[in-house]
């Protein structure tokens, strides 16, 4: 989705800068309109860099010239077209006032009358500019046309004085233009803690044991996660995918590293998501030189690596106090099987205390390793399994997501249709 990104000449200009990096973070696609007088507060320059494409300063060429081109001419019918969303921040009271009357004198003023995509505004200005019964009377005409306003912040504002009028925090207005988009944004304030990727455990220095894993379906949930506005710290095994902007990778190579990371970040976890293909076991004591071929068979001994998803669970019981019921930090693991994938799911369920298993029969065609689609069926402690159909390990992860906030609030939940026809499966 597209969303043009209107700046006005106010002290707060600068702040449109992080506003542009924040709906980038989430996958939007952005384009910055400078007006004139928001150019003395940041240069054009600033928007050009971040957004990668040219920002919009003029209505014409050059003031006073005639049009250089057609295309210049009806720019702004394009720009309208194309965005699915404009913001203004910061908006000063004389622009709020024109989109008001529908004056259109320049880029950004023109543009407003041309689109027919949701606005949001988010005004700054002087606390009595802001209180003035002319402003307030034009917000009322922009709010009964639709528009989202983003009321200003009370503080200190830079002309000195104390009050309303100090531009929202770029995380309100991001919130504004996610809710008119239809973005979901409800796992805002979940930190969640996601494993992926395969382990390798060295033989020697050449030679190691892993396990087959893409790490997309845990990326995916990274992916996911964070546009639905959660913190998450991705622990990754060796992949060849790129971590998703905006989320915090942790990079490992061994089980026991994977380990270690998941533990150091588990206080901040308020859920787990456990996707990586950890190895189940490691030679007991890798070679420090390369095992030489010799003549005859090989043997190695292995040992068992740690279960981390167990172990995280154990944590939660102990900190509790040993009551299972426990719904602080939820735990959703993976069994990635073979055969008798029920029964083993259900095993895993409650010998490594998940809170929900997300399994697979990897032998099925479209599910498990190297694809882009899954085939699911989830498992729940609290009873009961829904089985999903071959979907895009994006929308699995929706998915799971969405079960993961219903498991958070179990009365109040809003069930998409979605879900509720998929309820059907649910046995
Ligand atoms: N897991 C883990 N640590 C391990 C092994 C597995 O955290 N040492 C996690 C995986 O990330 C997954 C879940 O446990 O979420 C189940 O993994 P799976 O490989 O299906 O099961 P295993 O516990 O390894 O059992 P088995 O191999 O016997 O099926």
């Amino acid at each position: 989705m597209r969303v043009a990104v209107g700046v006005t000449g106010g002290v707060a200009a600068y702040k449109a800068a992080e506003l542009v990096r924040r709906l980038q973070q989430d996958g939007l696609e952005v384009e910055a309109i400078l007006t004139r007088h928001a150019q003395e507060f940041i240069t054009p320059l600033t928007f050009a860099a971040l957004t990668g494409r040219k920002v919009i300063t003029e209505m014409f060429s050059a003031e006073g010239d005639a049009p250089a081109n057609v295309e210049s001419a009806i720019e702004h019918i394009a720009v309208a077209q194309r965005i699915d969303c404009l913001v203004i921040a910061p908006a000063t009271a004389n622009t709020i006032a024109k989109l008001a009357q529908g004056i259109a004198d320049d880029f950004l003023t023109t543009l407003y009358l041309a689109t027919t995509v949701p606005v949001v505004i988010a005004p700054a200005m002087n606390v009595n500019m802001w209180e003035h019964a002319a402003t307030q009377a034009n917000l009322e005409i922009l709010r009964s046309r639709g528009a989202r306003i983003v009321a200003p912040d009370e503080g200190y504002l830079a002309c000195g004085m104390v009050g309303a009028g100090r531009l929202a925090g770029v995380e309100a207005i991001a919130q504004g233009v996610f809710d008119v988009l239809g973005v979901r944004h409800d796992l805002a304030g979940e930190t969640l803690l996601i494993t992926a990727g395969p382990t390798c455990e060295d033989v020697d220095p050449v030679r190691f044991l892993t396990n087959r894993s893409s790490g997309k379906m845990g990326y995916a949930f990274a992916e996911a996660a964070h546009r639905r506005g959660a913190r998450v710290i991705l622990v990754s095994g060796p992949v060849s995918l790129a971590a998703p902007g905006g989320v915090e990778p942790v990079r490992v190579r061994t089980a026991e590293e994977m380990h270690r990371a998941v533990k150091e970040h588990l206080r901040e976890a308020t859920a787990v998501i456990m996707a990586a293909a950890v190895a189940d076991f490691r030679p007991a004591v890798p070679q420090q030189t390369k095992i030489k071929r010799g003549a005859g068979s090989l043997s190695l001994e292995l040992e068992a690596t740690p279960d981390i998803l167990a172990d995280v669970a154990r944590e939660r019981f102990v900190a509790t106090g040993g009551t299972a019921e426990h719904r602080g930090r939820l735990i959703i693991g993976f069994a990635a099987e073979t055969d008798h994938v029920a029964e083993r799911a259900r095993a895993k369920l409650t010998a490594k205390g998940a809170d929900l298993i997300v399994a697979n029969d990897v032998t099925q065609e479209g599910a498990g390793f190297d694809v882009d689609t899954n085939i699911v069926t989830l498992f729940f402690r609290e009873g009961g399994e829904v089985r999903l159909p071959q979907m895009s390990k994006f929308d699995v992860a929706n998915r799971v997501l969405d079960e993961l906030l219903r498991l958070r609030h179990p009365s109040s939940s809003p069930r998409s249709e979605f879900h509720a026809s998929l309820d059907a499966t649910r046995k």
